[in-house]
């Protein structure tokens, strides 16, 4: 049987503006066009997970707008069960102002909308998904109290937790880490984290330690071009990655971590998982847009 993942967080419309540059504050430029496409972190781990093989539930929350209707019609088309994905009446559904540069570098303002509205009892009237879990997977673009009962509750069910503490504002609370399977920050946000500037592997290593001495598990750390760090108490590994030429960064992460639960889910090992999900962000940020951009497992090589 398909072991079954089920992502606890966001959806976003993504309002994308390409532009030659990131302007300075106070500062008019002209941009070289405007597109949208369905993002949120949340939303874009559930699709990548589902694309790259994994049977896939999302617990979120939209507004009762045109953008959440868009949003959840597409998880649907992905084969992502949204029947928890729940649409609150008189906000707007969540939106993401991007803007990303000619070297594909972003810039982003979300304004979390319906995401706001996914509290801990709205995440407990679907509690029969996460019984009935192999992976829970949770960001941090939905409110605290939801992504620590999710925590919580995951954790007291012995399914695999995966945190994405993204986007990183500050500490985690301290006894969140013992909740945590798999602890999965970007280099800016394990540096935010941890106080340590991360910048290479070796630094990685030096944050994931830190990481650890607070009570995470496994952790693994994306460096972008510099592939991932993975330890955990008895060993740690550096996986490289081949350069890419980065039309769009946007989702990189988020496909990342959705193409490793899939794996995991798939029983494949660790080392097969972390390099699933480094495969698939290599090919999304060679394209445009977060959920446009994410690949199907055909896309990737065997
Ligand atoms: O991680 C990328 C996502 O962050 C975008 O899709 C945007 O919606 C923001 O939430
Ligand atoms: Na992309």
């Amino acid at each position: 049987m398909q072991a079954k993942v089920v992502v606890v967080g966001s959806l976003n419309m993504d309002l994308i503006v390409r532009t030659p540059r990131l302007p300075v504050g106070g500062e008019t430029l002209a941009g070289h066009g405007f597109s949208t496409a369905p993002g949120g972190k949340g939303a874009n781990q559930a699709v990548a997970a589902a694309r790259l093989g994994a049977q896939v539930a999302m617990i979120g929350c939209v507004g009762d707008d045109a953008y959440g209707a868009e949003l959840r019609a597409g998880l649907i088309a992905e084969g992502i069960d949204c029947r928890a994905v729940m649409s609150a009446t008189g906000v707007p559904t969540g939106i993401a102002a991007i803007l990303v540069d000619d070297a594909g570098q972003n810039a982003i303002i979300i304004a979390a909308g319906g995401n706001a509205e996914l509290t801990p009892a709205r995440l407990t009237a679907h509690d029969a998904l996460l019984q009935a879990a192999d992976i829970v997977i949770a960001q941090l673009e939905v409110p605290l109290p939801t992504v620590e009962a999710t925590l919580y509750r995951a954790h007291e069910l012995g399914r695999t937790v995966i945190l994405n503490p993204a986007p990183a504002t500050g500490p985690l609370p301290a006894h969140w880490y013992g909740l945590v399977d798999y602890l999965i920050p970007n280099e800016s946000e394990a540096a935010l984290l941890t106080g340590i500037q991360v910048d290479s592997p070796q630094s990685a290593l030096l944050a994931a330690q830190r990481l650890m001495e607070r009570g995470a598990r496994r952790v693994l750390i994306t460096l972008g071009s510099q592939g991932v760090l993975y330890a955990d108490s008895t060993r740690h590994l550096h996986l490289p990655v081949d350069p890419v030429v980065a039309v769009d960064t946007t989702a990189a992460g988020d496909t990342f971590v959705g193409g490793f639960a899939a794996a995991l889910a798939a029983g494949q090992s660790l080392e097969a998982a972390i390099g699933l999900g480094q495969q698939a962000a290599a090919l999304a940020v060679t394209r445009p847009g977060a959920q446009p951009s994410i690949p199907y497992r055909h896309e990737l090589p065997a």
